[in-house]
């Protein structure tokens, strides 16, 4: 299935992974509609793809505004939610707000984006989410994240099922990948991070943003692939367990 002059939109898409994605589509000649909370960060990433990207600022966790939103953006072919944020903590210690506000983000933000650009959205077209490794492969202080994957990868079968044949719905879950969500580390902290998770890894690295839109490219254009997680992270699924 060609890309070519489909129109796709990418929540997120001003960063990251998201950005990895429109870079990905355009060299397939598809245009691409960006969207996140931050205008300055999306004019930025969209003038350097041109005319084929434009830009409707939206944050995910206002209905109306998701809304009005999904009437701006108008008929696509294709709909990629890479837009989230993450809680960490010791569960015992960690406050409610920020894990609400992390299910606020990244389970009903891109439960409401879908269902409000389900209309638009043409048959043959696709839905893609995004989850993590933690759903399935546990860290400590990261249990909220973990079950916010969980979810969103459980939202993933149910509508696969309900919007066939018209719309396939997938779900990429990534792996550890070098990418603006690590921005406010330390510059040192975040090296050893990457490093310290690449060695723990089959694939003896983390994953960078390109590899992942790979992924979604597929996810996208495979006419017979709907229901499906597809983990793409280096082999962190059958890692060796870590010490603590
Ligand atoms: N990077 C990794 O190591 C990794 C690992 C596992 C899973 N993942 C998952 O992969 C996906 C993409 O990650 P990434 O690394 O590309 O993250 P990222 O670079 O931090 O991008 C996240 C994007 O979400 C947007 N956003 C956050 N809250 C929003 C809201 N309420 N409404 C609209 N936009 C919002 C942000 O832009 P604004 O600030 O402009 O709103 C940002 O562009 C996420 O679901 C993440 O959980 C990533």
């Amino acid at each position: 299935m060609s890309l070519k002059h489909k129109h796709v939109v990418v929540v997120g898409g001003g960063s990251g992974i998201g950005r990895a994605v429109v870079e990905a589509v355009v060299s397939l000649r598809a245009r691409a509609t960006i969207s996140s909370r931050n205008l300055d960060k999306l004019n930025t990433a969209a003038s350097e793809f041109g005319d084929c990207v434009a830009v409707a600022p939206v944050d995910m966790t206002d209905e109306e505004a998701v809304k009005n939103w999904a009437q701006k953006v108008g008929a696509a072919n294709h709909l990629v939610i890479t837009a989230s944020s993450a809680a960490h903590g010791q569960f015992a210690n960690l406050d409610m707000a920020p894990v609400r506000a992390m299910f606020d983000a990244k389970f009903f933000g891109p439960y409401l984006v879908a269902r409000e650009m389900l209309p638009n959205l043409s048959k043959g077209g696709s839905i893609t989410f995004f989850s993590g490794v933690l759903s399935r492969r546990p860290g400590l202080n990261c249990s909220g994240l973990g079950a916010v994957n969980s979810a969103i990868e459980g939202l993933t079968r149910a509508l696969a099922l309900e919007l066939g044949p018209n719309i396939r719905v997938n779900c990429c879950s990534p792996g550890m990948v070098r990418s603006d969500a690590y921005a406010k580390m330390e510059n040192n902290a975040r090296e050893k991070m990457y490093e310290s998770t690449g060695a723990s890894l089959p694939l003896q690295k983390v994953g960078e943003t390109r590899e992942i839109a790979e992924a979604v490219l597929f996810l996208m254009t495979n006419s017979y692939t709907t229901g499906v997680v597809l983990d793409v992270d280096g082999g962190h699924m059958i890692r060796q367990y870590a010490t603590r």
